[in-house]
């Protein structure tokens, strides 16, 4: 497995692949892995097959953290990150530093985003004003260095998924984007790196947000329900964890991501809570 942090010797790889038509799957990550991300980069070596190539990126990028938000605290751990990928086949790590990633933004001399101005405006958009610009723009830098045939992301973050989805038609990306499933805990809470933030009893209450999404299920498993009725009875239900404090619980088109009034199978629905400063994301269709 080789490990490249310079973007001109990545790119210049991804090049010589490219040419000899060998196909190249990518995993973008933020790295501290867990099996969520591991069945990531599994989907993407099915995809490539032996003969294809498996890039899996680790880069905490900065343009999608707010001010306010984990960028420093962010959990790290590349010597145990690269240990799972080694493990997995992985055939290039690209973890490029902020300098490679960003030349320049120190002093105000990098200036180009890629905004994505519909699908980001609600749910994660409204909460953390600046995060998709961010993410756009370092997925599509990402593209252009790795120079994918298909990349797969987490339904996990089904916002960002979709907005991806949208960039790549959107901007002509020749990617073929694949949206692979939600990994979750034995307890049903969904696997994600800030889990690592929670205490015992934040830990023990987390598990409330897959209890939500069940709770909908079941609400509408037989019949379309009004969705100002079943967010009001979502708010009760997570309250009932005294820990939680709810950011936001949606009822959405999963396509469009336009809220519905009535909420029925098939209707997407998302949330975010805080547990302290901590904050956890999960969704569902129901
Ligand atoms: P990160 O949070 O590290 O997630 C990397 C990928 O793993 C994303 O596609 C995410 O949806 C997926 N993922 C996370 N938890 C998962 C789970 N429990 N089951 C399955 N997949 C899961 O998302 C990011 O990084 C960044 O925004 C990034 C796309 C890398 C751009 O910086």
């Amino acid at each position: 497995m080789q490990i490249v942090s310079s973007v001109a010797t990545m790119q210049r790889l991804a090049q010589k692949w490219r040419r000899t038509d060998v196909r190249i799957g990518f995993v973008p990550t933020m790295g501290y892995l867990h099996a969520g991300h591991l069945s990531l980069v599994k989907r993407a070596r099915q995809l490539v097959g032996k003969s294809g190539r498996v890039v899996a990126s680790i880069y905490v990028n900065p343009t999608q953290f707010g001010p306010k938000e984990d960028l420093a605290k962010y959990p790290r751990d590349l010597k145990r990150d690269l240990k799972l990928l080694r493990e997995l086949g992985v055939d290039v790590v690209f973890t490029p530093g902020d300098a490679e990633m960003y030349p320049g933004r120190a002093e105000n001399r990098y200036s180009t985003y890629v905004v994505e101005e519909t699908l980001s405006r609600s749910m994660e958009g409204a909460s953390r004003p600046t995060h998709f610009r961010g993410v756009t723009t370092v997925v599509a830098k990402l593209f252009n260095i790795v120079l994918p045939d298909v990349s797969v992301f987490g339904q996990k973050d089904c916002q960002q998924a979709a907005i991806i989805q949208r960039m790549v038609a959107d901007m002509n990306f020749p990617v073929r984007i694949i949206v692979a499933p939600t990994l979750r805990e034995r307890d049903g809470l969904a696997m994600s790196s800030r889990n690592k933030y929670l205490d015992a009893e934040q830990r023990a209450q987390a598990v409330i947000l897959f209890h939500a999404l069940q709770a909908a299920k079941a609400a509408v498993a037989k019949k379309p329900v009004a969705a100002a009725q079943l967010k009001k009875d979502l708010r009760e239900f997570i309250t009932a964890a005294p820990l939680a404090r709810l950011d936001y619980v949606e009822l959405f088109d999963p396509e469009t991501l336009q809220p519905v009034t009535q909420a029925r199978r098939g209707t997407q629905m998302a949330l975010a809570v805080f547990f302290g400063k901590t904050r956890l994301i999960d969704n569902a269709r129901l």
